[in-house]
């Protein structure tokens, strides 16, 4: 998400700082500042677009003097990108300045707090509080002061933190999200990110959760949350730039997949408060949400897949009627939309000109609109009555992997929301599913840690001609992103069969070797994809299975299979899809293919 730069030594900040910020623009960014001690304050300096307005603003940072300072690319969350809502943010008095990567799931509860004991705010970010927060506590001690904000502070977040009366420390600290320090000669970096600090040093320490750095130009120190000194090892990063700017991994796109589990996390966590779903966004009273009396969702690419899937979801868990249609179809297909229908427009960039074009269509039909969107600020974002924003961070390989698996999880959290207003979810059951829903992230972990086993199955079908996919169900919504995945990066053919379609056509392509992956993961259709899987056995098919546990004979039938773990079998999409993304990578991957940039294919669709 944003990038962070910090800076203590001997050199000019503010040129090494904005130097590194330069060096993270590959993760996309909408606005920057920075903060440096001047000798006798903090001084800061913002704007929004590109580094170099930044850059020319401050005369390549010469404008800005002093040895310590903090610095930040910013990738909207919380708040329209603009100059006011760029980092760092300050007290009021503008002696303390922080910079953020991450999300503070707690903040609105903290800014009321705050504002009811008369602190004022001048932006919509999340950031803000932290400053106000570490003012409200500031005793003289900044290290205790930041322990005490992080014991009230709820939320995945990376800070560098400087304070005006404490001009030769530099803090850090940092909760689920990155934070490094670079080691030079006498002097000392933070980043989020190693490629920010690569040109001055190769020696790094990582930051574990909760710990806190302070750095000085004579030396580092770190400390517990509980103030135990503890010693970290220093490692030396043998990366070139651009394995650093993927995380050490060989592709945007694995970088992106690894990434799954902390963004299902962001996504689920800030709209699960004590036991209950709650979408702020959502500005609709629970009865006007139970009053809804159809939902169309309109969506392209794997976006329009997650609307496949949550059609099954709503439906049998809301009991609330839902179409679903690419966004270039139902555009042009005339649909009996009607005055306060909700119409869910589901896309990452929020741009796609086609799901633009419906979401006004139905605007103008009188429906209300919500968005599930990844981009802040973007078209979508701007016209839809509702925001859902889905905080995967900029996604760069045009293969989408991470925002397919927040607007997933967005969508479960709606669902459930829904079923709750319209009294088909309550009690034991939302418990149950609510537990199943939390541990997602760390079950797609489990799976993307299992990827060597995938990567041996791939190598077998480098040279497929065609793939086949089958599903039921749920199953065959995973089944559409599954093939979309393969044939978009690695160029092979593939199809995507609701399986009872099997002997009405694609059973005639199956040959000796022909691979046909099936999902299987709905407990009522076993048997019957049981059966499918037999007949293109019988025809010479080799059967990827992706199931459940402990289905023997789904295994047995299969040549090859890939087990899930146990969950709800309506959030079985966000598990699935895991083995099928790996599967395509590492096959596009064995045949050499531009993985990240896959031809003719653009990330995002601004035209018809
Ligand atoms: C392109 C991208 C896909 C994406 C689709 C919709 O085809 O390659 O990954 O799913 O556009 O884009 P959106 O930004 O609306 O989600």
């Amino acid at each position: 998400m944003c990038g962070i730069v910090g800076y203590i030594g001997k050199k000019q900040a503010a040129p090494v700082i904005l130097d590194g910020l330069e060096r993270l623009e590959y993760r996309g960014y909408d606005s920057a500042g920075m903060a440096v001690y001047d000798g006798s304050r903090l001084q800061i300096a913002k704007s929004t677009g590109r580094l170099n307005v930044l850059y020319n603003h401050t005369r390549g940072g010469e404008a800005l003097p002093g040895f310590v300072g903090i610095g930040h690319t910013r990738w909207a969350t919380h708040g329209m990108p603009n100059d006011v809502n760029a980092h760092p943010h300050v007290n009021k008095s503008g002696t303390i300045a922080v910079v953020q990567n991450g999300i503070i799931e707690n903040y609105l509860a903290l800014k009321k707090k705050l504002t009811d004991k008369g602190y004022e705010f001048v932006s919509d970010t999340d950031t803000e509080v932290l400053a106000h927060l570490l003012d409200y506590y500031y005793n003289g001690d900044p290290r205790k002061t930041i322990i005490k904000m992080i014991g009230h502070v709820e939320g995945s977040y990376a800070l560098g933190i400087v304070f005006a009366d404490h001009p030769d420390v530099l803090y850090g600290v940092r909760k689920e999200c990155p934070l490094i320090i670079g080691v030079g000669k006498d002097e000392y970096f933070m980043a989020s990110d190693v490629t920010a600090i690569l040109k001055y040093t190769r020696k790094v320490v990582y930051l574990n959760n909760l710990e806190i750095a302070e750095l000085r130009e004579g030396g580092m120190e770190f400390c517990t949350v509980d103030e135990d000194k503890i010693e970290k090892e220093t490692v030396t990063v043998d990366w070139d730039v651009s394995a650093a700017e993927k995380g050490g991994y060989e592709h945007y796109m694995l970088k992106e997949m690894m990434e799954q589990p902390k963004v299902v996390r962001d996504t689920l966590s800030p709209r699960i408060k004590k036991g209950e779903i709650v979408i702020e966004e959502l500005a609709m009273t629970d009865a006007e949400l139970a009053n809804v009396k159809k939902i169309f969702i309109a969506a392209c690419g794997s976006a329009y897949h997650t609307g496949v899937t949550a059609k099954y979801i709503f439906e049998n868990l809301a009991r609330v009627p839902v179409e679903v249609d690419l966004a270039s179809e139902f555009r042009y297909r005339d649909p009996l939309l009607e005055k306060n229908d909700l119409v869910i427009v589901i896309s990452q960039s929020g741009e796609t000109a086609d799901t633009i074009a419906a979401l006004r269509m139905a605007k103008e039909a009188g429906c209300r609109i919500l968005a599930i969107v990844n981009v802040v600020g973007s078209t979508i974002a701007r016209e839809a009555d509702f925001v859902m924003y889905t905080w995967a961070g900029p996604e760069i390989a045009v293969a989408t992997t991470k925002a397919y698996s927040a607007q997933m999880a967005a969508l479960y959290l709606l669902a459930m929301k829904l079923a709750k207003v319209r009294h088909y979810l309550h009690g034991r059951k939302q418990q149950a599913m609510l537990n199943d829903l939390m541990k997602l992230p760390e079950q797609i972990e489990l799976l993307l840690n299992n990827r060597e086993e995938i990567q041996r199955i791939a190598s077998r079908f480098i040279a497929a001609k065609y793939v086949f996919f089958m599903g039921r169900g749920i199953d065959y919504a995973i089944c559409l992103e599954g093939s979309l995945k393969l044939k978009e990066i690695s160029y092979i053919h593939s199809e995507a069969y609701a399986a009872g379609e099997l002997k009405h056509g694609t059973i005639s392509l199956i040959e000796e070797g022909t691979l046909v992956a099936a999902v299987s993961t709905q407990p009522s259709l076993y048997p019957k994809i049981l059966s499918n899987i037999k007949e293109v056995k019988a025809r010479g098919a080799v059967v990827l299975s992706i199931t459940t546990m402990g289905n023997i004979e789904i295994e047995k039938e299969s040549d090859y299979v890939i087990t899930l773990p146990e969950s709800n079998p309506l959030f079985f999409d966000s598990l699935a899809i895991i083995p099928l993304q790996m599967l395509a990578y590492y096959i596009a991957v064995g045949r050499g293919c531009d993985v990240d940039k896959p031809r003719n294919l653009a990330k995002s669709v601004t035209v018809e």
